[in-house]
């Protein structure tokens, strides 16, 4: 048993959001999913204050080493996640962490205010890797935009606040510490990285997006590298996540500086994989060395993502 803010978690396996739908599964497996459910905590795909369809298929590029998604978050709103999912998503014998995105400050308030009344939701994720319309930069990019919208949203909730930092920024830690300073309970990491695809025969773009989000184990260094960088900063606790399909791989990212490990897009091949590498976590020994990315009084191995090794 762990314990994420203030979330007595059964082990520190959780769910990447957008990557496994309770729903449907509990439609696929039945109750055998409530009995043996693959994560300590779930967290919904995220949730917008009005409906959206998603983006014109196709949403998906096999890449050699991962996936590219396009998916474009449709979800049914917030009216929609309230009345529809909420109910269903209760019923999972888990804690369940409701993420949301909006594109402007009083967007955001509006969805954080609502979820705060909702005594089944444990926590909030806010996923701030949406294009800000204001500045034109994404929120989650850049450290004085996402610091705005955390004094704006912190004080309408007394549930956790996770922020779900994005990775293309060129200076992730940075976010990370305006996240902190405003309040956030924790931060999660990484969203997907910007890819994109061509038509083999005809060179345009694959994805009917234009370009998506790279995900898998293509991006898990990426994930380990911008895990110790922000640890580094931090005193609240981390979820690090990408790119994990194995026990080795969460204890990599624990080793890291992560409190939590979120398995995303492995339950595409494996929907038991939560299980598995909770288990496979268990039977390993943690090495007892300092975690690299750990704030600390000891002098720390220097990790900088600006420093490239070649
Ligand atoms: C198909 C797909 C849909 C996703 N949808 C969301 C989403 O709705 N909200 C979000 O914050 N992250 C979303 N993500 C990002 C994942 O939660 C995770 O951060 C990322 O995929 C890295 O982990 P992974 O390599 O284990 O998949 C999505 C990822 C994939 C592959």
């Amino acid at each position: 048993m762990i314990e994420f803010c203030g979330l007595p978690l059964a082990h520190p396996i959780v769910n990447g959001s957008g990557t496994f739908d309770a729903i449907a599964a509990r439609r696929a497996f039945g109750d055998a999913l409530l009995k043996d459910f693959p994560f300590s905590a779930f967290v919904s795909k995220t949730i917008t204050l009005a409906p959206r369809a998603g983006n014109p298929p196709p949403r998906l590029w096999e890449a050699q080493a991962g996936m590219i998604n396009s998916i474009g978050l449709p979800n049914r709103g917030l009216a929609g996640y309230l009345e529809h999912d909420l109910p269903q998503l209760a019923q999972l014998p888990v804690a369940l962490i409701t993420n949301v995105m909006g594109s402007t400050e009083p967007e955001v308030a509006q969805l954080v205010e609502a979820l705060d009344e909702r005594p089944e939701i444990a926590a909030i994720e806010l996923n701030v890797s949406c294009p800000n319309v204001r500045t034109g930069l994404d929120i989650g990019a850049d450290p004085a935009s996402l610091a705005a919208l955390m004094r704006a949203v912190r004080p309408l909730t007394s549930k956790p606040l996770i922020v779900k930092l994005t990775p293309n920024t060129a200076d992730v830690a940075a976010v990370a510490v305006a996240a902190e300073r405003e309040g956030a309970d924790a931060v999660s990491l990484i969203n997907t990285l910007r890819a994109m695809a061509l038509h083999p025969a005809t060179g345009v773009p694959w994805l009917g997006g234009g370009s998506g989000g790279m995900s898998g184990p293509a991006i898990r260094s990426v994930a380990l590298a911008q895990v110790a960088a922000v640890a580094r900063h931090l005193s609240i606790p981390i979820v690090g996540m990408g790119g994990v399909s194995s026990g080795e791989h969460a204890r990599d990212l624990l080793s890291a500086g992560a409190s939590v490990v979120a398995v995303g897009t492995e339950s595409f091949r494996d929907p038991c994989a939560g299980t598995r590498i909770a288990s496979e976590l268990k039977s390993l020994q943690i090495a007892e060395s300092p975690r690299i990315g750990v704030k600390t009084s000891e002098p720390q191995p220097e990790v900088d993502l600006n420093c490239v090794d070649s």
